[in-house]
């Protein structure tokens, strides 16, 4: 008899590696992973009262919540087990509780300790406490089941409860576009409690909401001129009554010891100034003064339950090297670079100032700061005579380097550096034989951690920090392999859907800021509107994206077809165009050599086609027609004025040639061929090195590979020389960078005023060694099939890369040893591999499970890679 199947992993929506406390999701639908393939499986729903329902359901994925709506603050565990053809053993139990859904659930004010204080400088933080009886209350330790505090503030806060932090999330409550959503956190704090008088305290500064934020100076009180706090603190007693615990009147505020606080600038800490035991009750709070209460039209932005995980400090480093320098100042090398903070542990005499300095990378000896433009990202600390552990709480640097001014004589270094971002689960793995490859992939992901702080964003050192769109969009499919970017995403698109229909357009950052950037709708970057949503179904299969981005997506291709002239092109206006191309002068990175309304018009077909399969995933037949219309019209557009009639590409560029590859656009096999030709020439002419921007790169390592031209294709991959993939991990980074020589082989930093070290865009090359290299993609969306197909080359010995599908681990690992090709595969239950074995004219059908092959070792010679099918749209068909 087989074994029963067993679940190994229960998540609600898309909170993997989370239980799911606080959603506002009335019917959440449930999904698990399973050790084989039951054909049906039961769900237990296990009410506080004790009452259970049960339900049978087949499929593992995305099953509808089959029972009564969730209410407001409702608590439930579920439970799944196999049922048939062999009931498997009950899975552990996951919970879910909802959280204040319902508007008119918000009993409490925003209080605000600062009024009006619209000035342009560094303000200091604030310290806000409750206190407050439960005797008072009738509240008894013995009565309470649970308590809970919902909060979330204008500005960025830290919440604790009698002298104890609340959780470990930081910058909380993250950005979005305030004017529309602001994210409420749901604490638990009933281990917290204490007999009697309890405190509820919070440190609450500028953040997004009203500190400087954009470049060119930036702009101030972005969303407002006060900072505000709404904390709602309610306890569930043993028999189910929900008490809240008014707070309104006991509000009180002080200044912190934080006296100035930005997250470009950097935080300055005097330790003297923290009020000992200020959120303890029992504290002397003459002195502080009472808050005052937001009118409700003081905050419209809807209130909702965070979509994705919090930030939170998911590892720390210690130095790899310590170096006095001859000024006294210490040099610290993290090895690594980061986003997030120092943590010192120091004692400093009464007033004694310690600053420190951060930066990316070292030039002439120094820390190379010029790159961080007006971020000057100092922070200090003024001691108190006494032994302290310190970090700062409202600002994140991007740093390696990190250098303590006026450290104490004699005083132990003791420092870490602590690495901060969105608290997403890991589900993409890669290895090469390599070592460079390896390093090349080890700095998307780092790239990626870096720019994940609770929203994607370009770069995280600079006064920029933005949700760059096009950046994004050229990195999704990278993403969503590398971790479980699910939630990050579904926040940030719905700021994309609000701000583009208040604006009328995709701006070219969300969420906007108006420090001087054009304002105009832009193709790659605008896209993501249409391609993140679409790439978020292709990893997960879950067309629920699709449905609630629908409007903005579709909002999106009628603009632009709007702006597009009669034969379907969009050949006036603004434009990025190849961003960033090599060939671009440093003060002028837009200035590439491939023509921008070509990638423009070939953008709006790739656009209009996703649209189309999209409206035909959601049923939306009329409208599938209507856009597979659109998107043939601009392509026949397109043909007309940029192809010749032989089918050569007139912008003669390695951009042009990728895109008309890549998107599909040539008319037949042999101009595809005849393209595939040129690109490879282009390419050895300009002797592999890169010669693309943001646009180009993702596409020529595609482009070379579905035209047959491996060799090509390695040997552009491979080149270390400047520009290329490889140059910056030559040079020992240990990031993805925003030029291909943000660093110059002088050892000088590149001139040109956009120089990052920490910019994931160009590492969207991952996406290639997850599909080529190592040789594995998802066939249907959310993985349901998938290819295995490594294209053997480059001398490359071995490869392998892991995904983690919603219905378990699938993987590639292929080795030549000699003349001898082992190839492993991991078949995740429920699901199917499609694998190429060298030698093989087609494909075997992998059940799922381990499976050993071996066969001679054959390099690719060309044979026809199909182009990814993201990026010409297909397939339309759900799971
Ligand atoms: C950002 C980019 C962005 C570009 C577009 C830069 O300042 O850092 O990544 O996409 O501007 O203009």
């Amino acid at each position: 008899m087989m074994n029963p199947t067993t679940i190994t992993t229960i998540w609600a929506e898309n909170r993997r590696g989370a239980d799911a406390a606080g959603i506002d999701e009335t019917a959440p639908r449930l999904s698990w992973t399973t050790d084989g393939s039951a054909d049906t499986y039961d769900i237990e729903l296990i009410r506080e009262n004790g009452d259970a329902d049960h339900h049978r359901t087949t499929g593992t994925r995305l099953i509808e919540w089959p029972f009564a709506p969730l209410r407001s603050r409702e608590r439930v565990t579920v439970r799944v087990r196999a049922a048939t053809p062999h009931q498997g053993p009950w899975s552990t139990p996951f919970t879910i509780e909802a959280g204040l859904i319902e508007r008119n659930d918000w009993q409490e004010p925003f209080v605000s300790p600062s009024g009006s204080a619209g000035t342009d400088t560094l303000r200091p933080a604030y310290l806000l406490r409750a206190e407050t009886d439960l005797n008072q209350w009738g509240i008894r330790p013995s009565d309470i089941r649970r308590a809970r505090v919902y909060a979330t503030a204008h500005g960025v806060y830290e919440l604790e409860i009698n002298g104890r932090r609340a959780d470990e999330s930081i910058l909380a409550p993250g950005w979005s576009s305030y004017r529309h959503r602001l994210r409420y956190q749901t604490y638990d704090v009933t281990h917290l409690l204490e007999p009697g008088a309890n405190v509820l305290g919070a440190w609450l500064g500028d953040g997004w909401y009203r500190g400087r934020i954009g470049f060119d100076g930036g702009v101030w009180n972005a969303y407002g001129d006060d900072v505000a706090l709404l904390v709602q603190w309610e306890i569930t007693l043993l028999d189910g009554t929900v008490r809240r615990i008014p707070l309104a009147g006991n509000w009180r505020w002080t200044t912190s010891p934080i006296t100035a606080v930005g997250l470009y600038e950097g935080e300055t800490y005097d330790a003297r100034l923290l009020p000992a035991n200020w959120s303890r009750p029992g504290h002397d709070t003459s002195g502080w003064e009472p808050t005052q209460a937001l009118a409700t039209e003081d905050f419209p932005a809807a209130l909702e339950a965070p979509p994705g995980p919090p930030v939170v400090v998911t590892e720390r480093l210690r130095p790899v090297s310590v170096t006095t320098l001859p000024d006294g100042r210490v040099r610290l090398d993290f090895g690594q670079n980061i986003a997030g903070t120092l943590r010192i542990r120091v004692t400093a005499s009464e007033g004694h100032r310690i600053r420190l300095h951060h930066a990316e990378v070292l030039e002439e000896g120094r820390l190379g700061v010029r790159p961080l433009r007006s971020a000057t990202s100092v922070d200090t600390f003024i001691g108190d005579g006494k032994p302290q552990e310190w970090s700062p709480r409202f600002t994140v640097h991007g740093f390696r380097y990190a250098e303590l001014e006026n450290w104490p004589s004699g005083a132990d270094i003791d420092v870490e550096a602590l690495v901060v971002h969105s608290d997403m689960p890991r589900t993409g793995w890669f290895s090469a034989s390599d070592p460079r490859l390896e390093r090349l992939h080890s700095n998307v992901v780092w790239s990626m951690r870096d720019n994940f702080v609770d929203l994607p964003t370009d770069c995280p050192q600079r006064d920029e920090r933005l949700g760059w769109t096009g950046d994004i969009q050229v990195f999704a499919p990278t993403a969503l392999f590398l971790f479980a970017a699910h939630g990050v995403l579904t926040s940030w698109l719905r700021d994309v859907a609000h701000e583009q229909a208040e604006q009328g357009h995709v701006p070219n950052f969300v969420p906007w800021v108006e420090c001087g950037f054009p304002n105009h709708p832009t193709a790659a970057w605008g896209d993501a509107a249409v391609i993140v949503p679409w790439e978020m179904y292709l990893n997960d299969g879950d067309a629920r994206i699709l449905r609630d981005q629908y409007p903005s997506m579709k909002a999106w291709v009628d603009l632009v077809a709007s702006l597009a002239g009669p034969d379907g092109r969009w050949s006036e206006g603004f434009q990025l165009g190849d961003w960033l191309d090599p060939a671009a002068p440093p003060e002028d990175p837009g200035l590439s050599r491939t023509d921008r309304h070509l990638i423009a018009s070939a953008y709006h077909i790739r656009t209009a086609r996703i649209l189309a399969r999209t409206a035909g995933v959601l049923g939306h037949d009329d409208d599938a027609r209507t856009y597979e219309r659109l998107a043939e019209h601009a392509l026949h557009g397109f043909r007309a004025a940029y192809l010749g009639a032989d089918g050569t590409v007139l912008n003669d560029t390695v951009t042009s040639h990728a895109v008309c590859l890549c998107f599909d656009l040539m008319r037949d096999d042999e101009e595809r061929a005849h393209a595939g030709r040129r690109l490879a020439r282009l390419v050895a002419d300009n002797g592999f090195h890169i010669a693309t921007g943001f646009v180009g790169t993702p596409l020529v390592f595609e482009a070379l590979i579905a035209t047959g031209h491996v060799e090509e294709a390695y040997a552009l991959l491979l080149q270390d020389q400047s520009p290329s993939w490889l140059y910056p991990v030559s040079q020992g980074a240990t990031t993805i960078w925003e030029r291909w020589d943000s660093m110059l082989p002088d050892g000088s930093i590149n001139p040109g005023d956009m120089t990052s070290f920490n910019h994931y865009a160009l590492g969207a090359v991952a996406d290639s060694l997850h599909r080529h290299v190592a040789g594995i993609h998802a066939t249907e969306p959310g993985w349901r099939t998938f290819t295995v197909r490594p294209v053997l080359g480059g001398g490359l010995t071995h490869a392998a890369a892991t995904h983690l599908t919603p219905y378990g681990r699938a993987g590639v690992s292929w080795r030549r040893d000699g003349s001898t090709f082992r190839l492993h595969v991991t078949v995740p239950p429920s699901t199917t591999a499609q694998v190429w074995v060298p030698g093989e004219p087609g494909p075997r059908q992998l059940a799922p499970g381990e499976h050993d092959i071996e066969s001679a070792y054959l390099p690719d010679t060309g044979e026809w890679h199909p182009p990814v099918p993201s990026l010409i749209g297909a397939p339309a068909e759900s799971p």
